[in-house]
């Protein structure tokens, strides 16, 4: 069995030949439930992890964790393999894709820490395994027989189907944190990438998230966690503490300021080059966040299902390397 898992700082992606599975990258721990939060409760999962030496853990996971407020966790870590999230959110939708133990996972790196980090997450992923149950479900064993690691970006990239027969080509990936830039060129059916023209920015939609915060704090004199400042950014208006609060033109300012500095960024990165690239195509949830960004990059394509992109792409790139 094969299967891909993009695990985002703000959202976990996997897919498998039949089963997609998306969660917020966000977790808390375990408490009983009054069964009248439970029946509430409707998304997000609770799992437990049953690890070899048989320690058991509870947590909540994706939305019943957003939910629970102060436990739940953004990881904004570079090395997000090794914070203890990470090898839960894997474990999670590996299960909840219905992984067969030892299956073969393909995974994505930003591409400025590939170089330095591809060895170390795969060796860290071969060697990850537990009993996982998610939702109360049987506990079933998770683990893989093959690790491949793979850069973000270039996944999203092997999805495109009308790839133009020749000339430069550059997929953005736009996410929370980072954005990532792979430019390829293309002669005949085949794309080389050109590395000096490959990288990432840090920049994102969490930026966008930064200004509602602080706008918020000027103006309530309190400080606002980033996952309420996300649903806020969402529908710009709340109540606080009896009074009315607009942040209408804050966040539309925000969206603007957020993605004019990506594609700045981006586009300075690529230097002159960039005026010889045919096709720009732009992925991860970052697009839908920031429709504002296809009016900035010429000759622009906006993938379909733009956030699973990536993970979409690894999965054609393992069962691609299997089939031969
Ligand atoms: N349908 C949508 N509408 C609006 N915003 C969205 C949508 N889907 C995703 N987003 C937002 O877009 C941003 C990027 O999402 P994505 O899942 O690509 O990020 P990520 O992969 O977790 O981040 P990173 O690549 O930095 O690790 C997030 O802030 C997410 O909340
Ligand atoms: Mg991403």
């Amino acid at each position: 069995m094969q299967i891909a898992i993009d695990v985002g700082y703000s959202h976990t992606k996997a897919v498998s030949l039949d089963c997609r599975a998306v969660t917020p990258s966000i977790i808390a721990p375990f408490r009983e439930l009054p069964l009248a939060d439970l029946s509430r409760n409707g998304t997000g999962h609770i799992v437990a992890v049953r690890r070899v030496n048989g320690a058991t853990t509870r947590h909540f996971i994706g939305e019943l964790a957003l939910r629970e407020g102060q436990g739940a966790t953004f990881t904004l870590d570079r090395e997000k393999y090794l914070h203890p999230n990470h090898d839960l959110l894997v474990l999670t939708v590996a299960r909840l894709l219905g992984a067969a133990p030892g299956a073969t996972l393909v995974v994505g790196l930003p591409v400025a820490y590939y170089r330095a980090q591809k060895d170390a997450v795969r060796r860290h992923l071969e060697a990850l395994h537990a009993d996982v149950s998610v939702d109360g479900l049987p506990f079933g064993r998770v683990s893989f027989g093959k690790v491949v690691v793979y850069p973000q970006g270039a996944g999203a990239l092997l999805t495109v189907s009308n790839l133009p027969e020749s000339g430069l080509v550059c997929l953005v990936d736009v996410g929370h944190k980072t954005t990532d830039y792979v430019t390829v060129d293309i002669k005949g059916s085949r794309g080389t990438p050109v590395s000096s023209l490959c990288g990432s920015v840090e920049f994102g939609v969490h930026r966008v998230l930064e200004a509602v915060a602080a706008e918020f704090e000027a103006r309530t004199g309190a400080p606002l966690d980033m996952s309420v400042a996300a649903t806020l950014a969402a529908v710009s208006k709340t109540t606080f503490r009896g009074r009315e609060l607009d942040l209408t033109e804050t966040v539309a300012a925000a969206r603007k300021d957020t993605a004019r500095a990506i594609a700045d960024r981006v586009l300075g990165a690529l230097g002159p080059k960039g005026d010889f690239v045919a096709k720009f195509y732009l992925a991860g949830g970052g697009v839908l966040a920031l429709p504002e960004l296809k009016e900035m990059f010429p000759a622009v394509e906006v993938l379909p299902d733009p956030q699973l992109a990536n993970a979409e792409g690894f999965l054609k790139l393992i069962s691609g390397i299997e089939k031969t």
